[in-house]
């Protein structure tokens, strides 16, 4: 007994102190108020800390909103994670979630806050990010950024400004190439297309108009192929809306995918064996991206799209 006693306390103490080094948050973050600024990661570019909890509140003037451009980005992928909150950082607000290594397109919020909260596991870390933010006045649309392998033509964002993008060669672009800033319905400074896409010469996909047409994968309705990367845009005048639905759908649960933007919520990931409800944009365009892995191929998905006048 007189040996156990210290022992039990020993091993009371080390459970106690492998908790509490598990259980360590680093907090950061703060308010940030001001017409333009810088957001870094704790310790960019030398890496940030293990079990971060950092949040950034930024702060516009009523009536103002938020563009947060992004300089540099690196998360390690799956594990550590950059949310963004259109608004402060309640998850009603959240809008999605960053990581890995491609500088991600600028966000622009819709009120006059904009939250980003990093959160890192415990292990490996990466140089962590660099942004800009500035906020926007009700005449200016931001800048769009610029699509990967895409060259952007023009450096005013404001209502009635006009950009125009291309792509380096072996890319084609898929979308509208020439976008101009409109004032929408409420009074906003909207850009009236999507930022085109560059899409490798030699992958499937297409840029599509008119009232209405089909969609479906590879082969359809035989089985597509491995290693797929498709994207198809579709296109309606400003103030249209698109709907598409779905009359056939079987992919590799999980693993092959079909990812729909352009709706509420922003992001739509279909997988598996059910077809899927019919989908609204939200916008005049409606973006699909399909992706397969290596292995295990299906009949894939037919779908119906048709634009829809404002009424
Ligand atoms: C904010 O904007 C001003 C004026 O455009 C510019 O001079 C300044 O460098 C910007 N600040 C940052 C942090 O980029
Ligand atoms: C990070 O901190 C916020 C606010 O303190 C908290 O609500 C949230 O749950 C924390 N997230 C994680 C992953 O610990």
């Amino acid at each position: 007994l007189f040996y156990t006693i210290p022992f039990y306390f020993i091993l009371l103490f080390f459970l106690f102190k492998i908790k509490s080094i598990k259980g360590f948050i680093y907090t950061c973050g703060g308010t940030l108020k001001g017409r333009n600024g810088t957001i870094e990661s704790p310790g960019f570019p030398y890496g940030y800390p293990n079990g971060a909890n950092c949040t950034w509140v930024i702060v516009a003037e009523e009536g103002n909103r938020i563009q947060i451009i992004f300089q540099s980005f690196a998360v390690e992928e799956e594990y550590d994670f950059l949310s963004l909150y259109d608004g402060h950082p309640h998850p009603a607000n959240f809008r999605t979630r960053l990581t890995g290594f491609q500088i991600p397109a600028p966000v622009t919020s819709t009120g006059s806050v904009f939250s980003l909260r990093l959160t890192s596991d415990f292990a490996v870390s990466a140089h962590g990010f660099k942004i800009y933010y500035e906020e926007l006045q009700s005449s200016s649309c931001g800048n769009p950024g610029v699509p990967p392998k895409g060259i952007l033509y023009g450096t005013r964002f404001n209502v009635g400004d006009k950009i125009r993008y291309s792509c380096v060669t072996g890319y084609v672009l898929d979308g509208h190439p020439q976008l101009t800033c409109v004032t929408n319905t409420g009074n906003t400074a909207v850009w009236d297309f999507p930022v085109p896409i560059c899409r490798a010469e030699d992958t499937c996909g297409d840029t599509l108009r008119g009232s209405s047409g089909i969609i479906s994968s590879p082969n359809f309705p035989s089985e597509y192929y491995n290693s797929a990367d498709c994207t198809w845009t579709i296109l309606a005048d400003p103030g249209d809306t698109i709907s598409i639905i779905f009359t056939d759908f079987q992919t590799e649960e999980k693993y092959d995918y079909l990812e729909v933007e352009g709706s509420e919520p922003p992001t739509i990931w279909l997988s598996g064996m059910n077809v899927p409800s019919p989908i609204v944009s939200n916008k005049n365009w409606l973006r699909l991206h399909f992706v397969t892995d290596s292995n295990h191929r299906y009949r894939g998905f037919s779908s119906h799209y048709q634009g829809k006048p404002p009424f």
